[in-house]
């Protein structure tokens, strides 16, 4: 079989958030968009092969969801976890991850409730909580040996505080790391001994770097998948993310239920994307040697920033990583107060990055680079960074 093509969108009369709207929102024709975690890659040919079958025969209106949809993550969780979940019993659709945590948070918690985080992690978690009147307890990670794990005890901390729900992230967006099995049975000993459910955003889940394996907290053990809702999408791995469409999975029956309900509530059980379904069954019939090459060019482009950043800004470390297309950057060798440090580098560079401190503890003073960019692209973001870095530190 050939091997697929990983190719770079070239710019050009496209309406992207990551692009063209902050060019449009900076006038700064020769920005570089490190920020929205969307790639610059087109989708996997498979996905765009089965979209085209579906517009071809021309019909757009309700979609049933065939049974070959849920047998595509079946075959997908056992192939890449080697876990044999029911999921033509354990799965639901929806069109987004937040809107399918949304519904979570309002089963499983109530206002004024406490949800551990495990920070730095993605912006909207905490909002999300805070918008719900949720209380997020930040548990920050620890980094050891340039790698970032979880501090058991102060997990447990968190929980004695009276969590109801733990949102975790595996992998885990910015930090770049897929949970190993020992360190999530540590989270999911925890959560036994606490009472605490779990809600699990994998939607980087097909992220990983050679050699490495993603491991679902649920897949642990049948009393932990019955306190686990895991959420998934196509839209991080396979680049779908303008498709709006999700799902999740809980073995949890009663959980499920109450979950489908509030689908119902909310108008979203009835039909769901036809785009949305077809790109899913593509992806995890057909595109598990894209995500190979795919993921063999990010390991390079992290590479690159690492030995960059070793070589060019001494002190600026960036975290070892097993998955997903960021670089975390600790930037707190620079003299810039962390609140400003997003700002300063976008004025000064023309770079549009994530920056760490809306991230929640442990974020303040570093950046997240996206680097499902061209090579090109990320070796003159790098330079600037050197310039910026020179400019700067202390
Ligand atoms: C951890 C995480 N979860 C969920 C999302 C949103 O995914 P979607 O747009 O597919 O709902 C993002 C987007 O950046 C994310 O980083």
């Amino acid at each position: 079989m050939d091997r697929p093509q990983i190719t770079f969108i070239e710019e050009g009369g496209l309406p992207r958030l990551k692009w063209e709207y902050e060019k449009e929102r900076t006038g700064w024709e020769d920005l570089l968009a490190f920020g929205t975690a969307d790639m610059d890659v087109a989708c996997p040919a498979p996905i765009l092969d089965a979209l085209k079958k579906v517009l071809e025969k021309g019909h757009l209106g309700y979609a049933m969801t065939p049974d070959r949809y849920f047998d595509a993550i079946h075959n997908w969780l056992l192939r890449h976890c080697g876990w044999d979940v029911d999921t033509r019993c354990a799965v639901a659709l929806n069109v987004g991850v937040y809107l399918s945590a949304q519904s979570i948070l309002d089963i499983l918690t109530r206002p004024g409730d406490r949800v551990a985080l495990l920070t730095p992690v993605h912006f909207c978690f905490k909002r999300k909580l805070n918008l719900n009147g949720r209380v997020p307890i930040e548990c920050p990670l620890v980094e050891i040996d340039g790698r970032y794990t979880i501090d058991c005890a102060a997990l447990e901390a968190c929980f004695q505080s009276g969590c109801r729900l733990l949102w975790m992230c595996n992998p885990h967006n910015p930090v770049g790391r897929a949970w190993s099995r020992q360190e999530l049975q540590k989270i999911a000993d925890l959560c036994l001994r606490y009472d605490v459910y779990i809600m699990s955003d994998d939607v980087y889940c097909g992220l990983l770097f050679p050699g490495q394996r993603y491991t679902p907290i649920a897949s642990l053990s049948k009393e932990i998948s019955y306190r686990t809702v895991t959420m998934y999408s196509t839209s991080k791995s396979y680049n779908t993310t303008g498709l709006r469409h999700s799902f999740i999975l809980t073995e949890n029956p009663e959980l499920l239920k109450r979950y489908r309900e509030d689908l119902d509530r909310l108008d979203l059980s009835y039909g769901q994307s036809s785009l949305g379904i077809a790109a899913a069954i593509a992806a995890f019939e057909e595109c598990d040697p894209w995500l190979e090459a795919l993921m063999e060019k990010i390991a390079e482009h992290h590479q690159l920033v690492t030995e960059f950043c070793r070589e060019n800004l001494p002190g600026a470390r960036v975290a070892k990583a097993d998955s997903t297309y960021f670089a975390w950057i600790d930037l707190r060798g620079l003299g810039i107060p962390p609140a400003k440090l997003g700002y300063l580098l976008e004025q000064e560079t023309h770079m549009v990055v994530e920056s760490g401190i809306a991230l929640g503890k442990g974020g303040a003073g570093f950046i997240r680079l996206n680097l499902a960019i061209d090579t090109a692209l990320l070796q003159e973001g790098l330079k600037r960074l050197q310039t910026f870095w020179q400019r700067y530190k202390r």
